[in-house]
């Protein structure tokens, strides 16, 4: 394929297509939330157990998968290169391609998931097939150049025609040889590229974090006895060379994703009076950082491991509390990135000042989340300052019910985000273009009801 002119002839059918289910709108009215509930399968692990159980050799019962478009997406593309993958009553089934990957006939559609794009990035610039990834309008906008650079320098073609470094993106590598690399953001997911790349390449590859960010790769590549030295924030793979890994199917359990809990977390934190359990939540250490920060805020949240080998699981029971405002910074940062927005709604219902910093990546996820939430924020009258690299947040308000709809901007994190803050106003919204909810959390407006939300 020529990586300036391949094959795009379905971008635009497909974009449509996201685009109209994208114009759905939701009205949420105000709501004390409480009760029990049990959220969808980690994205973050999905995604990586997708790629891996398609490189292996046999299938692999993946318990919990997300049932989310983001993680369909990946499943999908790795399916365009040969992989099996079959629902059985919620047990998805992945039959792998024991490490020969096909090229794909057609352009791999990534949808909204920028998981799925830079990590497979990896895996297919390692395998030597060539292949074209394409977007949704979101995922279209986002820097590709962080993951293109480390490619290249493994001996990668990486070819963006996006306007700015961005997809379509036209990969053909092969041929990788082991590169030591400085990360210059604290990025899972480039992390996490640059790592796939590594089992392909010869040689061995190191990546070192300016700060821990999550490590599900990490711990995927331990379960499956891959050669991986941590060291700190020092990370090596040796490289298997162009014919990449070889290893056996297994089983993989997805724990419930902690980020989707979050939402939940502070709806009720933020409500004396109100109680709530959220069940079987994964709590590895590097995503968890927002019960810290809650915490510190005032919040009453007790934590129950009831699974403590790997990742610990567990159940979070949250009692309401009036909560008061805290920094949030530095290493924090990566281990709640995609919390932020739910944290400054948790500042607005704050007393003091809740001081949100060092998260400028917040400007390059699904939309600009510092933007996104301090116009949302001051709609409802918050007091909210915007940051270059965060924003300054003054509670607690007594909100005001806008009368725009709100637009979610296609932003998933966004727009339930804004439905927990008007749970706490005192009249109904209209939220635009919610479809976006479905990439992480497509039962969010029906476990919203059952918790005693009204949405129409
Ligand atoms: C993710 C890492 C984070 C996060 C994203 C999922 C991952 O992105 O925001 O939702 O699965 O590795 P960055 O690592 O680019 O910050």
């Amino acid at each position: 394929m020529n990586p300036e002119t391949g094959n795009l002839k379905q971008e635009a059918s497909q974009t449509d297509e996201s685009e109209i289910k994208n114009r759905k709108s939701k009205i949420v009215h105000p709501a004390q939330l409480e009760g029990t509930v049990k959220v969808p399968g980690d994205k973050s692990i999905s995604q990586r157990v997708a790629m891996l159980a398609s490189l292996a050799d046999g299938t692999s019962k993946v318990t919990g998968y997300l049932n989310g478009e983001d993680a369909r997406s990946t499943l999908s593309a790795m399916e365009q290169m040969g992989a099996k993958a079959e629902f059985k009553d919620d047990v998805l089934y992945i039959t792998g391609v024991a490490g020969e990957l096909q090229t794909p006939l057609e352009p791999l559609d990534m949808g909204n998931s920028g998981t799925g794009t830079r990590l497979l990035a990896g895996i297919v610039a390692g395998s030597g097939i060539e292949a074209s990834m394409i977007g949704d309008d979101s995922l279209s906008s986002r820097p590709m150049g962080r993951i293109r650079h480390p490619l290249e320098l493994m001996g990668a073609s990486i070819g963006l025609t996006g306007k700015r470094g961005t997809l379509p993106m036209m990969i053909a590598g092969g041929n990788l040889k082991g590169i030591g690399y400085l990360l210059p953001m604290a990025s899972a997911q480039v992390k996490s590229c640059v790592l796939l790349a590594g089992l392909f390449a010869d040689g061995k590859t190191t990546v070192v974090e300016p700060r821990p960010t999550r490590d599900h790769t990490e711990k995927l590549f331990q379960a499956l006895d891959l050669p991986i030295a941590i060291n700190g924030l020092e990370i090596s793979i040796e490289g298997f060379g162009k014919t990449g890994p070889r290893y056996k199917a297994r089983d993989f359990v997805v724990p419930s994703d902690f980020s989707s809990a979050s939402f939940w977390i502070v709806a009720v934190a933020a409500r004396p009076g109100a109680e709530l359990v959220i069940e079987n939540v994964g709590l590895n250490p590097r995503r968890t950082a927002l019960l810290d920060v809650m915490k510190r805020m005032g919040a009453d949240i007790e934590v129950t491991v009831t699974e403590a080998k790997g990742d610990p699981i567990g159940n979070i029971k949250v009692c309401g509390a009036q909560l008061k405002g805290t920094v949030i910074e530095g290493d924090e940062i990566p281990n709640l990135i995609d919390e932020l927005p739910i944290l400054a709604v948790a500042g607005a219902l704050a007393e003091g000042q809740t001081d949100i910093r060092d998260a400028a990546e917040l400007r390059v996820k699904e939309s600009d989340r510092i933007a996104e939430m301090v116009k949302n924020l001051k709609l409802f009258g918050v007091e909210v300052e915007e940051k270059e690299d965060g924003m300054i947040v003054t509670g607690p308000t007594q909100l005001k019910t806008p009368d725009a709809v709100i637009d979610s901007h296609g932003d998933h994190r966004i727009a339930m985000s804004v439905a927990i803050l008007n749970t706490f106003s005192d009249g109904p919204i209209t939220i635009d273009k919610v479809g976006c909810v479905d990439t992480s959390y497509p039962e969010f407006w029906q476990h919203m009801e059952a918790l005693g939300g009204r949405v129409g």
